[in-house]
């Protein structure tokens, strides 16, 4: 069996460290993939989003094909892959609207009762700056309504950073044609918890539950990034948050989409946030989450390969999903000055030759290869990641290769997990 992974980053690289471990696949192909990737698969030069070009390298040389970023799903390639015959992994355009637009995932919710911040919806800059006036409730929350690389999210603290929020998105365009439709929401408090889950659009096997680590700087603070560290489980997830969130909002999202005609098949992301009225949705995600791929399928005992096929085949209640105990982080090393500007092709020490090294397993983001050596080429660079009986062991065991393991100019955070690591 030969695969084609879709797309470049760590997740991906998470994906197609579970995938080679299947016994079914002789090959994995990755387009466009990374130096980290290539040590595993065959990297192919085609972008992410050439729906035309992916369909044609697929039917030649692909059995069966991952989509995983959201760009290409949100642009339609599962449903051109499908449409030449071609099975894949991942929701088609109609279901990926859950995450292309906000405004279709907030009324989805709203329509259905599923829980979440409360909101409206504007297309006008002036009418929404006069209903934020009216309300005079901060913080405010202003969200661009298409996809803006997880950025498109601003919180207004006062009138005046109201002001400011609705002007980049909506005049200036920061996030181009997304930011003219705009969610304004209710502001939720209390711990954010990602799970991701399997879903053939009749059952909904959630993974084991992570969070993520978004600001730049420790003690959540600097800009919004598109993750800097990961840990799973999240210790905010206890028996009975998953038990309400199985009935609230798994299901119910899961049933909302087919009666939709919106069938969701593939891996659905919930953005949770466990406020003191309980858990709610902060954001959907078609996909899987990039860094929390890189501590969940870590702890997958089943074969991923085999999840992917019945997810397809609509048989997904023929089998059983197994993970394993303990926990798994990871620590995003990323180039000086992410999420603005960074400069690029720094020399990577520490790495083997397969851009591995020892007591942890390296995740490839923004790598490449020259002259025979592993240089920074993007934002976030690598994901050190480890696994311990604890979280703490987790932890140390990945901080550990974060000096041995580096560049130049690196920035990551020192404070992955510290607070949770208590909690226990
Ligand atoms: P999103 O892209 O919708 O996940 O939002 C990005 C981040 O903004 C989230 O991870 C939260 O930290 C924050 N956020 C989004 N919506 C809200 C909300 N309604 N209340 C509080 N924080 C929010
Ligand atoms: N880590 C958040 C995301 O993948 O969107």
């Amino acid at each position: 069996m030969k695969v084609l992974v879709v797309g470049s980053g760590g997740r991906e690289h998470a994906v197609i460290l579970a995938l080679s471990r299947s016994e079914e696949i002789d090959h994995i192909y990755c387009a466009p993939g990374n130096a980290g990737i290539g040590a595993l698969a065959e990297c192919v030069n085609i972008k992410a989003t050439d729906i035309e070009g992916m369909t044609a390298f697929a039917k030649e040389h692909a059995d069966f094909v991952v989509v995983t970023p959201d760009d290409p799903l949100a642009l339609g390639m599962v449903d051109a892959l499908e449409a030449e015959g071609i099975p894949c992994f991942g929701p088609d355009k109609k279901a990926a609207v859950i995450e292309a637009s906000k405004a279709f995932s907030k009324d989805l919710m709203h329509k259905y009762g599923i829980p979440t911040a409360s909101y409206e919806i504007f297309d006008d800059a002036e009418k929404l700056m006069a209903r934020i006036r009216e309300k005079n409730t901060y913080p405010a929350v202003l969200k661009a309504d298409g996809l803006a690389l997880g950025k498109g999210v601003l919180i207004a603290q006062n009138e005046q950073e109201a002001e400011e929020a609705v002007r980049e998105m909506m005049i200036d365009k920061a996030f181009g044609a997304s930011g003219s439709r705009v969610v304004l929401e209710e502001f939720m408090t209390g711990p954010e918890v990602s799970v991701l889950a399997f879903t053939d659009s009749h059952v909904i096997y959630p993974m084991i539950s992570s969070m993520d680590h978004k600001r730049a700087n420790d003690n959540d603070e600097g800009l919004n990034t598109g993750g800097m560290g990961t840990i799973a489980p999240s210790p905010y997830y206890t028996e009975d948050v998953a038990e309400r969130c199985m009935k609230e909002i798994f299901v119910p999202t899961m049933n909302a989409m087919k009666a939709e005609g919106r069938p969701f098949k593939g891996c659905l992301y919930f953005g949770l946030m466990i406020t003191p009225q309980g858990p709610k949705v902060v954001e959907y995600n078609c996909r899987f989450g990039d860094p929390e791929t890189q501590v969940v399928l870590p702890m997958l005992k089943t074969d991923l390969f085999t999840i992917m096929k019945a997810v397809h085949d609509e048989t997904l209640k023929d089998i059983t999903v197994e993970w394993e105990s303990g926990s798994c982080a990871c620590v995003i090393e990323a180039s000086g000055g992410y999420p603005q500007k960074y400069q690029k092709g720094y020399e990577i020490h520490g790495l083997d030759e397969k851009g591995q090294h020892e007591g942890v397993t390296v995740y490839h983001a923004g790598t490449a290869m020259k002259d025979g050596k592993f240089v920074t080429n993007g934002g976030r660079v690598l994901g050190l990641c480890a696994k311990g009986e604890t979280l703490d062991e987790a932890l140390e065991k990945a901080y550990a290769a974060v000096g041995p393991v580096g560049f130049e100019h690196m920035h990551y955070r020192t404070d992955i997990g510290r607070k949770e690591r208590n909690l226990k």
